[in-house]
């Protein structure tokens, strides 16, 4: 698949004028790329992961944050078992092969594209065995849900202390159209609340990418329904703070035991 962006390497102008947006005193805290991913790739991401991958008992399920660590799996998290369709988010890291090839590369460019404007090296976070910090991918669906993401803000507290921090959000369905509610907010750089949730105030679409400050109050408070199947559904891109003990570490301690257990 061939995919291009017009967004890849901003021309100087327009970093100025993005980075100008989201970082000034008098700026909103975030900016759109408005149809940044083509309508029938947005299809082909939402039908791939909501109606495929959800279905794939090879992915292994999500249970805690220690199992983040160099080289673990792909997860799926499903918030309620009895009801695995309410939120369902797929993790995804870079080092794994990938499920599906458009997401990921997708992901690279969005990745690079945050560095880009972050005034970061273009593979920040990518790869680096010693460093704790790793970029991601995760696919996430809202059906019906309340307060998901109540209000706060990312890395202002140690160790994830980066005043210069972004956060990016893939939109993969519409407000009104797939889902009721008032969706993703987040404050102004003066700390007042903005919203997308109507077409008179900001109207976000299917395949628009927002970069928005991490350091600036956010999240998805009000309750979500879903209109039709799709739901809310976006991408997100967590840089995750990796567990230092893997698997093996992780068992060691118990399987110790076991043996103590065994031969006493
Ligand atoms: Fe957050």
């Amino acid at each position: 698949m061939n995919l291009s962006f017009n967004y890849l390497y901003p021309s100087k102008d327009e970093l100025i004028k993005i980075r100008k947006q989201i970082y000034h005193s008098e700026g909103s805290g975030f900016y759109i790329f408005k149809n940044f991913l083509p309508k029938n790739y947005v299809k082909h991401i939402n039908k791939f992961w909501f109606d495929e991958a959800i279905n794939d008992i090879n992915i292994k399920k999500f249970k805690t944050k220690k199992e983040i660590f160099f080289g673990c799996p792909n997860y799926i998290y499903s918030s309620n078992t009895s009801n695995p369709n309410k939120n369902t988010i797929f993790y995804n890291f870079l080092w794994n092969n990938p499920s599906d090839q458009l997401t990921h590369d997708l992901s690279i460019q969005i990745l690079i594209l945050r560095n880009i404007i972050m005034s970061k090296s273009i593979s920040n976070n990518f790869f680096e065995k010693s460093s704790q910090f790793q970029s991601t991918y995760r696919i996430v669906r809202t059906l019906n849900s309340e307060n998901i993401v109540p209000f706060h803000k990312d890395w202002n507290s140690h160790p994830y202390i980066d005043p210069s921090a972004l956060q990016a959000t893939l939109f993969l369905s519409k407000n009104g159209k797939d889902y009721k509610g008032k969706g993703f907010s987040i404050e102004n750089n003066k700390g007042k609340m903005q919203f997308f949730d109507t077409d008179l105030r900001n109207s976000i679409e299917e395949g628009d990418l927002m970069f928005w400050k991490y350091n600036n109050l956010h999240g998805i408070s009000d309750k979500i329904t879903s209109i039709n199947s799709v739901g809310f559904t976006r991408m997100i891109f967590p840089v995750e703070i990796l567990s230092k003990r893997g698997f093996i570490e992780n068992i060691k301690k118990p399987l110790k035991l076991l043996y103590k257990k065994i031969i006493n």
